[in-house]
């Protein structure tokens, strides 16, 4: 029912493959990747070189979440690359209902990131057209930042539409939430709606602390949060 995606964004990039295989083999469900290009946000991470070479380590869906503009030349790449889930901001497409289908055409689960200052009209064109709904509790860029609360609300908002158009169209779409995910305020995300969980540095932060190569307790404090929301 849940999904937990820590965000390699915080892992230790010299051991990148044992980060991947540790964190998965700690419970965890996907990995979430984050993209950046020093254009969208001011910040410079990872390309399909990278998702390639941990492709072969995990059967875990790689959750590519691009920060990149434009975006739909580096769309092919990411699904050779073994992409299984490819998010994107409606800000850096010039056009978001083409970016989707692009990115269904190569195989890949579809989605689209809203900042916290973005409103959700594109949610009344192209709900048929999407997988997965991010939204992000901080503004794009950095991990370790502090969870935006007006976030909530959002995702209450999404919540009722996604719940609507599942009636309707028997079709499910996952509410996932980026930024500042920690064991203190995951459940209150839950209560609000999302079902997909994206934490940085809350999960390899705590691994560095303890034991570098555990992230058992920290994914199972995760969990346990989530039994009862
Ligand atoms: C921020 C990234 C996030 C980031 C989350 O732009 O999209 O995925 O890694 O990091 P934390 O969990 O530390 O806020
Ligand atoms: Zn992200």
């Amino acid at each position: 029912m849940y999904v937990l995606a820590p965000s390699i964004l915080s892992a230790n990039f010299a051991r990148l493959g044992e980060e991947v295989v540790n964190v998965i083999a700690a419970g965890a469900d996907w990995i979430h990747f984050d993209v950046m290009d020093n254009h969208y946000v001011p910040n410079l991470t990872i390309g399909p070189l990278v998702c390639e070479a941990i492709r072969p380590l995990t059967e875990a869906p790689i959750d590519v979440h691009l920060m990149v503009k434009p975006v739909d030349r580096i769309v092919p790449d990411f699904a050779r690359a073994g992409a299984n889930i490819i998010t994107f901001h409606p800000e850096a497409s010039e056009h978001v209902d083409r970016t989707l289908a692009l990115i269904r055409e190569n195989g890949c689960r579809a989605g689209l990131v809203f900042n916290p200052a973005t409103p959700l009209d594109h949610l009344d064109y192209i709900m048929d057209k999407l997988d997965l709904i991010l939204l992000m509790s901080v503004n794009p860029g950095f991990g370790g930042q502090q969870f935006i609360p007006s976030t909530l609300t959002k995702l209450q908002a999404v919540r009722a539409r996604i719940d609507t158009y599942q009636r309707d169209s028997g079709r499910r779409i996952r509410l996932e939430v980026d930024g500042g995910v920690k064991v203190d305020n995951i459940a209150a995300i839950a209560r609000a709606g999302a079902d997909a969980f994206v934490a940085g540095s809350a999960v390899y932060g705590a691994g560095r602390d303890s034991d570098p190569n555990r992230y058992d307790s920290i994914v199972a404090a995760l969990r346990a949060q989530l039994e009862n929301p």
